[in-house]
């Protein structure tokens, strides 16, 4: 059913750019070959199995996380369908996800075809932006993916309008949202926020219990809606044409139990959704109350993570907690924590496919010392983290802070030295020593002020810069 009313559609749309462009033919898909850069594939590019296109196909290794990328080009924002040419020469179907700039947009489950000179076309369909994109089919059992020959291409329509329901694909998150709930979808740990553009003279979202939000309509200052429940109106009396709305909620943290979920965006009469940019670049920082922007009424979007990351253009979230330590000893151990989708989750609820990130600061070793936590084992449990974060993002540039109160500093460096000796050229200690002066740029010796985090992030970003 739901095939047929694909191509009825596609057949109508054909005619249309027919009677449009006359007597020219309408453009064949894009055939982007596994072998041919900028594709990724991580494992060989093999042509020991006849039948594939090209000079050859992409053999990832049998492993979770080794991928095949392909990078497309998009003239419109909308819907592409994709081919994806493969063979599967086991019994074993070999399941996927799709992550498109980085974001699962979907699954794929590729069969086994009954040999490995069998080739055949999956069809799948996701969204995309206007431009390049990025899309990575990224297996999620140590089977792997099969062998992947080359992905068909073809935009098949324009905006597809949605209706603002948290389900919405026009709809971009960042961070961690546990998405179990369809009708309200939770913001797990610190600093995040969603996207989306909009028609309509008025925006307003649905809430459920009280909650601190933070919005910005068309790229405004964020601003704050403290202690709001259900339907919250957030502007009227825009002007006619499109615009775009980004929402945060304050965390659920301590004491405040506040209810950061989204329930969806409320449109004016007749009004859709339409997609919005997604930066290729996504920055995850991990830490304490500092990557918080504890205690600061304006966090997160005054502490430094946020910061960096909107002057890299990047997104960004904060997996962070007051309190957090790395080793959990009577501590949120961050090491083990960060796999987890909130502060509150009960077990490593994480999906790691939702969204890749392509930078991750690491900040943590404030709080160890009182959780009698002994250096060495600081930095074996450091070095424990980096493998971790390496694992759960195979191709992002790893960063790990020294920390601001020069504990742990030492084992923090010669773990990063460790990792290194040990392959990982992506990893880096970040020496953050004279970067602010306790005195003056804190409220307490520990955290920063406002203008404390400012200088942290211009001592930050043009290192993260020099990576990403
Ligand atoms: C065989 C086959 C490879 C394939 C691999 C696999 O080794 O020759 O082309 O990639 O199996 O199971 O993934
Ligand atoms: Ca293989």
């Amino acid at each position: 059913m739901r095939l047929r009313s694909t191509l009825t559609a596609s057949a109508v749309l054909a005619a249309a750019v027919l009677v449009l462009a006359g007597n020219a033919a309408v453009a064949a898909p894009a055939r982007h070959e596994a072998e041919a850069s900028p594709a990724v594939c991580t494992g060989t590019i093999d042509s020991n199995h006849a039948g594939f296109s090209g000079s050859g196909f992409c053999n990832a290794d049998n492993a979770v996380g080794a991928a095949a990328q392909f990078t497309v080009s998009a003239s419109t924002a909308g819907t592409a369908t994709l081919g994806v040419r493969f063979a599967n020469g086991t019994t074993t179907a070999r399941p996927a996800d799709v992550l498109v700039n980085g974001v699962r947009a979907t699954g794929a489950t590729f069969a086994g075809t009954g040999a490995w000179t069998t080739w055949v076309t999956l069809t799948l369909t996701v969204p995309v932006n206007s431009g390049g994109n990025t899309i990575r089919f990224s297996p999620t059992t140590a089977g792997g993916l099969p062998n992947i020959d080359y992905l068909d291409v073809e935009v098949t329509g324009g905006a597809v309008g949605g209706n603002g329901q948290p389900t919405d694909q026009n709809i971009q998150y960042y961070g961690r949202w546990n998405r179990s709930n369809a009708s309200w979808y939770a913001m797990g740990w610190a600093g995040g926020y969603l996207d989306a553009r909009f028609t309509g003279s008025s925006i307003g979202v649905r809430q459920r219990n009280a909650i601190d939000l933070y919005y910005s309509i068309d790229g405004a200052p964020l601003q704050w809606r403290r202690n709001v429940s259900g339907n919250v109106t957030l502007a009227t009396g825009l002007p006619g044409g499109s615009h775009t709305v980004r929402i945060g909620y304050r965390e659920r943290a301590g004491s405040y139990t506040g209810d950061p979920v989204f329930g969806g965006l409320v449109l004016a009469g007749g009004a859709q959704t339409a997609p919005v940019g997604r930066p290729t670049n996504f920055v995850e920082f991990i830490g304490d109350s500092i990557t918080v922007g504890q205690p600061n009424a304006n966090r997160p979007f005054t502490a430094y993570p946020w910061l960096v990351a909107e002057a890299l253009g990047a997104g960004h979230s904060q997996v962070a907690q007051g309190g957090a330590c790395l080793v959990s000893q009577d501590c949120y151990g961050m090491m083990d924590w960060f796999r987890r989708s909130s502060g509150s989750a009960t077990y490593d609820d994480w999906n790691f496919s939702t969204y890749q990130a392509t930078a991750v600061v690491i900040n943590l070793g404030t709080n160890d010392i009182g959780h009698g936590v002994s250096t060495a084992q600081f930095q074996q449990g450091y070095v424990v983290m980096l493998e971790r974060v390496r694992q759960a993002y195979p191709d992002a540039q790893i960063f790990a802070m020294g920390v601001f109160r020069n504990r742990y500093v030492p084992e923090t460096r010669n773990a990063v030295a460790a990792r290194t000796a040990a392959g990982d050229s992506r990893v880096h200690f970040v020496d953050t020593a004279g970067w602010i002066d306790p005195a003056v740029d804190t409220t307490d010796n520990v955290h920063p002020t406002d203008a404390g985090h400012a200088k942290i992030a211009q001592r930050l970003r043009p290192i993260l810069d020099q990576y990403i």
